[in-house]
């Protein structure tokens, strides 16, 4: 099934914009718009606020989507770890919606907090890969992720599927709210799609890159602002996960409020830049971890590049950049992995679908 893969995890990766292109034409009608089942709509248009509940990295994509929810539908949402939840449940709206992130359907803290869910009466809505999973089955309504079958540990393209089903969650929640947005969400996924291609073909580049600023190290370092945060928590659990490198994610501005004291001279920094509204902030940071030894590894976006940028990424629609920026961090992660000799499709003590609490 791997082909000429060495790796489920690399052939995952490549998959990324065929997944792209399928959740369009699976949720597109005749006449090349959006649409959602008209009961899905209406729990979207009918909640006062979202509670979005999941594990890993299907809670960093429910970061992002709150984000596309919140800027596109105008709804409020929250987003919670599941494990988290269960036992220290918010105060709750007085309409909400629960929505369930997970690749599996089987993942035993989500499920848990569903259960509570529906014990309180409260409607639920799933997106998963796998329909017919316990968390589908339980909750009221399921949403596809279409994303084929996910064997390596690490999630890579259930990721960007549940942010692409996520913006389309977002973008026809607006539109049955009769919010007006210039915004076709078709053609961005379509210039997604082409983006992700060309990263798919710049893996030797990556390689490069990841054998310059992670081959030897303990520790690396992610940071962003806006979007690029939460993408930068993905990136390093992925290099946590199959590479055993000690990684952490934040936001730019969150350095100097402590982290920044763990800079010494090489240690490995990768700096998201893909947000034009921080650009100067997240510059403004890659420069005081390299005034203090940092060895910074920018991933830009075309448009707000630098000549010293390590790696430049196609110009997408900003409020998608998730989509794309974090394929150079799964691919960075992969080689840190392989250079390694780590098991890069099993790592050790993870289990690829968590049905312990
Ligand atoms: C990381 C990873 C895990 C899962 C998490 C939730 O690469 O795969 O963090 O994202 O265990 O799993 P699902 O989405 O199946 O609920």
């Amino acid at each position: 099934e791997k082909g000429t893969y060495d790796h489920f995890m690399l052939k995952e990766i490549d998959e990324q914009p065929l997944v792209m292109r399928k959740i369009i034409e699976a949720y597109e009608n005749e006449q090349n718009q959006l649409v959602l089942p008209p009961e899905i709509l209406s729990a979207t248009t009918g909640c006062d606020r979202i509670y979005i509940i999941a594990c890993g990295t299907s809670y960093h994509a429910g970061l992002v989507g709150k984000q596309l929810l919140e800027k596109l539908a105008q709804v409020s949402v929250e987003v919670h770890v599941a494990s988290e939840f269960s036992y220290n449940m918010p105060l709750l709206s007085g309409k909400p919606l629960f929505i369930f992130i997970s690749q599996s359907g089987e993942t035993a803290d989500s499920r848990s907090v569903l259960v509570k869910v529906k014990e309180m009466g409260f409607p639920a809505l799933t997106l998963t890969n796998v329909p017919g999973s316990t968390l589908s089955r339980e909750a009221d309504y399921t949403l596809n992720l279409h994303a084929g079958p996910e064997i390596a540990v690490a999630s890579t393209k259930a990721y960007t599927a549940q942010i692409a089903v996520l913006a389309i969650l977002a973008a026809t929640t607006a539109k049955a709210k009769g919010i007006q947005t210039d915004f076709d969400l078709v053609q961005e996924l379509a210039i997604v799609a082409n983006a992700m291609e060309v990263l798919t073909q710049q893996k030797e580049t990556i390689e490069e890159l990841a054998h310059a600023y992670l081959d030897t190290t303990r520790n690396a370092f992610f940071i962003g602002r806006s979007a690029d945060y939460f993408v930068c928590l993905e990136g390093a659990l992925k290099l946590k996960e199959i590479s055993y490198i000690q990684a952490e994610g934040f936001a730019g501005g969150e350095l100097k409020h402590g982290t920044i004291a763990l800079i010494e001279e090489g240690t490995p920094v990768i700096a998201l830049d893909t947000q034009a509204g921080v650009h100067g902030a997240i510059r403004g940071n890659v420069q005081e971890v390299v005034a203090r030894g940092a060895n910074a590894l920018v991933v830009s976006m075309q448009g707000l590049e630098l000549d010293e940028d390590a790696f430049v990424l196609p110009h997408v629609h900003e409020l998608l950049t998730p989509l794309i920026s974090v394929v150079p961090l799964q691919l960075l992660a992969y080689y840190a992995a392989l250079h390694s000799d780590c098991d890069v499709d099993k790592p050790r003590n993870l289990a690829k679908s968590v049905t312990v609490e």
